[in-house]
């Protein structure tokens, strides 16, 4: 397996598990291995890890995470094979290490991939590929200047059914589309980002500094730290958590890029507690313009969860094609002519009536006196 082989597998969950061979990365020759460093190994990371320990020809050689106990997890994930360090430069000065997993809160996301790419390493970058737009655009130059391979989690994308439905619509088999209505719906406390802390965090588990990284410097704080998703400081809320996945799988599969306008609108109407101190939205709804008649009409509530999670896609329907209606006059005008002539019908039927009474009874005068003039002969 080449790299570019292993980068396009990893993506695509049910294909790792297919192409899984428990104990062959470990008989593998180190120059046939992929060795592979994982930055940040929280609740995504840890699915990476259990895909990647499975895979053939692949080793986690080294894991980092600002949090102990999910550094040690992670190490015994691997078969305590991979070595945990303490901060993720320490990965990336590894010659042995081929690629890096970076799979830390968005805030990061620009700042290690581009030390990344500078320490030549391949990288998987998880979703969204960057905090801000800014950030985007600092990744995309240093992707520009480096020949590395850059993969970024949006692993829906690659899923045969994506692909599948792609091959539909480009081959015109729905017609012309005109709306995606995506929706992502949510009721708990762990949709809501309202995630556990483990009853170990404190400050001699949890390196506070390494986790704050570019955003603003705040006292300590557990909440922040692992249920970062509520907070501007290091997540762009549901835009960047999930919507970004929608808008992805829509653009793939329309070969669309980026909407010319957006609006949207939202805020916190489902978890207002008072313990609860989230800077972003619960409920959040957007209208992406992309011109040529196309739209993506988003949203997404975290106290509801009846319209679910899904991307229907609505093409031209039938009775879109009719011709357009008439002016109101013009249509007047038509309903009386409509009733002058059924009015003509009705009365050329009672003359139709009438005349056949009439020759009915010309019929009867004529058997009568034929009748009579016979009688008289006799
Ligand atoms: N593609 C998907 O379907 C998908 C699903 C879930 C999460 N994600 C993305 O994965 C990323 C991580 O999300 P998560 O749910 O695993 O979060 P998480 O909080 O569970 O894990 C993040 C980990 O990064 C660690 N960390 C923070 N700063 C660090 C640093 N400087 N050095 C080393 N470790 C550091 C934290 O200790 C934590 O364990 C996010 O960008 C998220 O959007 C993608």
């Amino acid at each position: 397996m080449n790299r570019r082989d292993f980068m396009k597998t990893t993506v695509v969950a049910g294909a790792t598990a297919a192409l899984a061979r428990p104990g062959e990365a470990k008989t593998a020759a180190p120059s046939d291995r992929l060795a592979i460093g994982v930055i940040g190994c929280g609740a995504r990371a840890h699915e990476h890890l259990q895909n990647l320990v499975e895979m053939p020809g692949v080793e986690v050689v080294a894991v980092c995470d600002a949090y102990k106990g999910r550094a040690e997890r992670a190490k015994s994930r691997t078969g305590g094979r991979a070595t945990i360090v303490q901060d993720y430069h320490e990965i990336l000065a590894m010659p042995g290490v081929d690629a890096v997993f970076i799979v830390t809160p968005d805030h990061w996301h620009k700042t290690m991939a581009v030390e990344a790419l500078a320490a030549k390493k391949d990288i998987y970058l998880e979703k969204p590929m960057s905090y801000s737009i800014e950030d985007g655009l600092g990744i995309l130059d240093a992707v520009k200047r480096s020949d590395r391979i850059v993969q970024i989690g949006s692993q829906s994308v690659s899923g045969p059914d994506m692909i599948k439905a792609r091959e539909l619509v480009n081959a015109g088999k729905i017609g012309q589309v005109v709306e995606v209505r995506a929706a992502y719906n949510r009721n708990s406390a762990g949709g809501a980002w309202l995630y556990p802390i483990p009853p170990d965090a404190s400050p001699q588990t949890v390196n506070w500094d390494q986790f704050l990284g570019p955003a603003p410097k705040r006292p300590f704080d557990l909440n922040r730290y692992y249920q970062w998703r509520l907070y501007w400081d290091y997540s762009g809320g549901i835009s960047t958590d999930l919507l970004v996945h929608q808008t992805d799988i829509v653009n793939f599969m329309l070969d669309k890029t980026v909407p010319r306008s957006c609006m949207a609108s939202g805020g916190t109407y489902r978890w207002t507690d008072k313990t609860d101190d989230r800077d972003v939205p619960d409920t959040f709804s957007a209208i992406y313009e992309y011109g040529n008649n196309f739209q993506i009409n988003y949203s997404c509530y975290f106290g509801n969860d009846h319209y679910g999670y899904g991307e229907p896609v609505l093409a031209v329907a039938d009775g879109a094609r009719q011709p357009n209606p008439l002016p109101a006059e013009l249509e007047q005008k038509i309903a009386e002519q409509n009733q002058l002539m059924a009015s003509l019908i009705e009365q050329n039927d009672s003359l139709s009536k009438e005349l056949a009474r009439l020759n009915k009874e010309i019929g009867d005068m004529r058997q009568r006196g034929a009748f009579a003039a016979t009688e008289e002969k006799r």
